[in-house]
């Protein structure tokens, strides 16, 4: 089957460009770096030729409020009108666990303009909602960063490995459409203080996490559960503990830097 994978040279497009191709659909990878480009149009119509199943991974390059807003809204409506003509059956979109509770953000206020346009189309449509990536942990951390302490509240994450997100993002774009948001999520759950420590810790990175239930998570005031899935959440199977020991030693650089 030929698969689209909008994003398809990003961390997760990449991972499920791979998987499907091992499962031997034709997936096409799509890109500004691959000649399509969802705000400007460019090589839409072409790339979608013969494709029943167009996937969604891409991100805003600018994590800014209007920026993140115009990404979403241009990108969604254009790619779901060039579906629309092109005849696509299944649009598959991943969006992120709690959004409705994270809507403090501009960047969730975007995520969820993406999942209503989604729902108000004509296409059928499959949402996998992801808690955060293990892979996004440092970034957590960088953004949190002041004065070399990292300020986190203590609430609970269930965070998953990219490469589990995209396994399971790549059964949803190969079986029927769900016509609703499925979620998805790590084995364990954490306190985000705590995940951060360790994830610091095994990149012996010095800065010093301090608890403060007051702390805001990407700016946004957390409680408890806000960023944990229902129980009905599919689960992923990598543990922390193990990404970490097999990523640790190809992470490059322990500076901080700013996020988004
Ligand atoms: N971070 C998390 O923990 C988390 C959790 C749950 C869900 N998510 C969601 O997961 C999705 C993928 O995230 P990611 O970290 O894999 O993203 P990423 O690594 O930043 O990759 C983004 C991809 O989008 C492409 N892209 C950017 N502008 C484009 C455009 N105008 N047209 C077509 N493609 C464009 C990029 O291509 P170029 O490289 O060529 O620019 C790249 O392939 C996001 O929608 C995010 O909301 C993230």
């Amino acid at each position: 089957m030929k698969i689209v994978v909008i994003g398809g040279t990003g961390l997760i497009g990449s991972k499920l460009v791979s998987k499907l191709r091992e499962r031997g659909h034709e997936a096409v990878a799509a890109a500004p770096n691959t000649g399509v480009n969802t705000i400007t149009g460019e090589g839409l119509a072409e790339v979608l030729k013969g494709a029943p199943v167009v996937v969604d991974v891409s991100n805003s390059p600018s994590w800014e409020d209007a920026a993140v807003m115009n990404f979403f809204q241009t990108s969604t409506r254009n790619l779901l009108d060039y579906e629309a003509a092109a005849g696509v059956g299944h649009h598959v979109a991943l969006s992120v666990v709690g959004t409705e509770r994270l809507l403090e953000s501009g960047y969730f206020r975007a995520k969820m303009a993406q999942e209503n346009l989604i729902k108000g189309s004509s296409i059928p449509y499959s949402i996998v909602r992801a808690t955060q990536f293990f892979e996004f942990v440092k970034g957590i951390a960088d953004y949190s960063t002041a004065d070399n302490k990292v300020l986190l509240p203590p609430a609970l994450i269930q965070p998953m490995a990219a490469d589990d997100v995209a396994g399971a993002v790549g059964r949803i774009a190969t079986g029927s459409p769900l016509n609703g948001t499925i979620e998805v999520g790590g084995p364990e759950q954490f306190r985000l203080d705590e995940l951060v420590r360790r994830a610091l810790a095994a990149r012996h990175d010095p800065r010093q996490v301090v608890t403060d239930p007051h702390a805001r998570y990407y700016g946004i005031e957390v409680s408890e559960r806000t960023l944990v899935p229902g129980d009905d959440a599919r689960l992923g199977e990598t543990r922390f503990e193990t990404w970490l020991n097999q990523s640790v030693g190809q992470i490059p650089s322990t500076k901080p830097r700013s996020a988004a």
